[in-house]
């Protein structure tokens, strides 16, 4: 495992364990025990996946110290604003059962984020959260932030694999001291990633799956990847990166794979954005 320095000096794991879609309680706590168990230490959760109760259960029985471990969850649209934002972030801390986070993220740029913004840079000044950042701010809205406000985002958690690669965002992300963390790192499935054809056969020359070699691919660009599962064996699968090296070659023929678009969301239609303001995940 390897570890990058974000923009405040904070060490961050270049790969974590995200627990999006894993709304049963007992699978939840169950697959971060195995991820903790396996080597993980970044969990990356959210208000609006429903299971931080869970993710808090897991971490008090992993035996790890929580020193050592780097917990990360997201402000929902919901909570936008300076005073939801406060409330949101006391909301998580309790569900989780700790007393700081490491990575506090607004989890889409949607109502008052500049709002919940102010909220959040007064925790990181009060050292609640370590660190705080945002995901899915796409270039022009992510530079609009940088420029207003006083703490640089540390991450910008985005769309990014093999088939949506968004070098564009990743050079704006670069100007401006972001880390960029991939979401959806296996695509979540589409494509056929877990048996592409040339993500196999790169594969094979090191003994490796389809999906270690696009894990190990994003982890080169020094982004970091936060791949999820349910299954022990995938988990540690997943994890299994650490012990061998892409060529420029390999790096070249992944780089052709790329579409340019997102086949998962749109954050540019109107009717997502109207979807995502209408989910509620708190009374
Ligand atoms: N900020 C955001 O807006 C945002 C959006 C989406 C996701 N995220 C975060 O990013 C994390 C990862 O993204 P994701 O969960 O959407 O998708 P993903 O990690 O790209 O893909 C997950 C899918 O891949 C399968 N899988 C995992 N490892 C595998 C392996 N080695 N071989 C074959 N299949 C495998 C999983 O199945 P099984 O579980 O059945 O093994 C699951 O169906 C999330 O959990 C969440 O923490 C953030």
């Amino acid at each position: 495992m390897e570890y990058v320095t974000l923009n405040n000096g904070v060490e961050m794991p270049l790969e974590g364990f995200g627990v999006f879609q894993v709304p049963d309680a007992a699978q939840c706590e169950q697959a971060v025990l195995d991820a903790i168990g396996s080597g993980y230490r970044l969990i990356d959760t959210a208000a609006a996946y429903m299971n931080e109760q869970a993710v808090g259960a897991a971490i008090k029985k992993c035996g790890v110290p929580r020193e050592e471990l780097f917990i990360t969850t997201k402000l929902w649209v919901q909570d936008a604003g300076y005073e939801e934002a406060k409330k949101a972030i006391r909301r998580s801390l309790d569900n989780l059962g700790l007393d700081y986070l490491d990575l506090y993220l607004i989890h889409q740029p949607m109502g008052d984020y500049i709002g919940a913004y102010r909220a959040m840079e007064e925790a990181y000044k009060d050292g609640t959260i370590r660190a705080i950042g945002v995901c899915n701010f796409y270039p022009a809205r992510l530079a609009d932030l940088c420029e207003t406000v006083e703490v640089i985002p540390a991450v910008n958690q985005v769309e990014l694999h093999p088939f949506f690669q968004q070098e564009n965002a990743l050079a704006v992300m670069k100007e401006y001291g972001v880390r960029p963390e991939a979401w959806g790192p296996f695509a979540e499935g589409n494509h056929g990633i877990f048996t592409h054809p040339v993500l196999t056969k790169i594969g094979e020359k090191y003994g490796k799956t389809a999906a270690q070699v696009a894990l190990r691919w994003n982890v080169q660009r020094g982004v970091v990847v936060i791949p999820k599962s349910v299954h022990k064996e995938r988990i540690e699968q997943n994890m299994n990166i650490w012990n061998f090296k892409l060529s420029e070659e390999d790096m070249a023929e992944i780089a052709k794979l790329d579409l340019g678009h997102s086949e998962i969301v749109d954050h540019d239609d109107p009717a997502f954005t109207k979807m995502l303001h209408g989910m509620k995940v708190h009374e």
